[in-house]
């Protein structure tokens, strides 16, 4: 079917009838947290329109092969790291930075694949995790009240009042910082890929990702091998377990952008979000009746929610209910984020009630967000105590449910950092001050991670 390409600076309308615009606004009926306060509405809709015509960042391919290794999650035959930072770089740093996350979490997953013997599916919060939900709207620095920081996609996190004004063109810088990380996973998956291939092979390689049929036979080998399997670590010949590339994910937050990266599935007519491969609905836009949930709903990418200790049990399945209402194997991941001294209570019920409903999600522990700590002085930190603390009380519960801990949502990075506190790091609060990077929450530094690594998967391998 011949399908009108649409032109920049056609009216919307004119697109959604060319039948390539989305036209699914149902979430705009609905009441929306967290939206940056734009004050230059007319550069938003321009802004909007450019990005409904610009080159997707992800291949609907793609996140369909996510979607089968996270149903092999669900199944109890894989396990699943997610990790990276808290608010992404948007500016030159994240390049060199994406090179060594790649290695920290292709580093943790063959950990967790070496004890358990299985595979461990790899994702980044990365590509795109450039949007904080926040709390207030406004924060004192240094005595003077100004807007909040909202993440680079909104505004600069330098305190300055005319920075931290919302501006819509940042919208389209994210989508540009995106697209250079996903060419250099692309670029990473090739060089992982065919790491010892006569060179023979290699003058033929092109980009990596994207829809594959129809290539010619000689690209055929090398480009199944980046393909088949990516994103998960794999068997190697010495019959340990090799890293391969990391799926982008991101807290899906900014609808006007995420909205504007809707494309179609010509083959199917499904809509898929393309500015990620797995787009997950924070905490604070999880409102079963909200926008976030509406939206998401409305994709066919798999997606994943957060769920947090005041979650009661009607609620989570009822975002079940509209999220996964196929029950289809890999759509649906909850990411439960509970706190070290609630995760045993208030665990149990949800777990009981969404698998009585008849929904086989996708169980992740996020140790992360239930234990952030403010220290006099405004400094936030977490202890690697308190989340092994919460990862133990979650293996435990879903255990005893007979269900499987599917995996991990981390918020770590390269490097000796100094921002939680405890074994591998500083440990008290003074020494944090030695290298606070962080742009937003505290982040395991890469020895953390790997003795977290170390630990957690004896807990997976105990069974
Ligand atoms: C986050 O993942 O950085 C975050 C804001 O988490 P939550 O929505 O769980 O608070
Ligand atoms: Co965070």
């Amino acid at each position: 079917m011949h399908t009108a390409v649409p032109q920049p600076g056609q009216p919307l309308s004119a697109r959604a009838l060319a039948g390539s615009v989305w036209r699914n606004g149902d979430w705009r009926r609905r009441p929306i947290a967290q939206q940056p306060p734009w004050r230059d509405l007319a550069a938003l809709s321009s802004v909007r329109d450019r990005l409904t015509v610009v080159p997707p960042l992800t291949a609907i391919a793609d996140i369909r092969r996510l979607e089968a290794s996270l149903a092999k999650v669900a199944a109890g035959q894989s396990f699943l790291l997610q990790a990276g930072d808290c608010v992404e770089p948007m500016d030159a740093s994240a390049i060199p930075a994406l090179r060594c996350k790649h290695e920290l979490i292709g580093s943790m997953a063959e950990t967790f694949s070496d004890r358990i013997d299985a595979p461990t599916v790899t994702i980044g919060r990365l590509g795109g995790q450039f949007a904080k939900p926040r709390s207030q709207p406004t924060e004192t620095v240094a005595g003077r009240e100004v807007t909040v920081f909202r993440g680079p996609i909104v505004n600069d996190h330098r305190p300055d009042p005319r920075l931290r004004v919302p501006d819509p063109h940042r919208l389209l810088a994210a989508y540009r910082a995106a697209k250079a990380v996903l060419s250099e996973l692309h670029i990473i998956a090739h060089e992982t890929a065919t790491r010892g291939l006569p060179a023979s092979d290699l003058t033929v390689l092109g980009e990596a990702g994207g829809e594959v049929s129809g290539l010619a036979r000689p690209w055929d080998g090398s480009l199944r091998s980046v393909l088949e399997g990516y994103g998960e670590t794999r068997r190697d010949e010495a019959g340990g377990w090799s890293r391969t590339g990391l799926w982008t994910s991101h807290e899906s937050l900014i609808l006007d952008y995420e909205e504007a990266l809707v494309r179609r599935d010509r083959q199917t007519g499904e809509w898929f979000l393309l500015s990620t491969h797995l787009p997950w609905i924070g905490k604070r836009t999880a409102q079963p009746n909200g926008a976030h949930v509406a939206f998401h709903a409305s994709i066919a990418n798999p997606v994943a929610c957060k769920i947090g200790p005041e979650t009661n049990p009607a609620e989570v399945v009822e975002l079940c209910r509209l999220l996964d209402p196929n029950r289809r194997a890999g759509r649906l991941t909850l990411i439960c984020r509970m706190g070290a001294d609630t995760v045993r209570d208030r665990m149990p019920e949800l777990v009981r009630a969404v698998r009585n409903a008849g929904h086989h999600p996708v169980w992740v522990c996020d140790p992360m967000h239930g234990n952030t700590e403010v220290l006099p002085g405004g400094r936030k930190t977490r202890r690697t105590e308190q989340i092994m603390a919460e990862i133990e009380g979650f293996f435990e519960t879903l255990r005893a449910a007979g269900e499987w801990p599917g995996g991990l949502h981390l918020e770590a990075a390269e490097g000796a950092i100094t921002e939680c506190i405890g074994t591998g790091g500083p440990d008290n609060a003074i020494a944090l001050e030695r290298n606070y990077q962080t742009l937003c929450d505290p982040r395991l530094n890469e020895e953390q991670s790997m003795l977290l690594a170390d630990a957690v998967s004896r807990l997976v391998a105990k069974g």
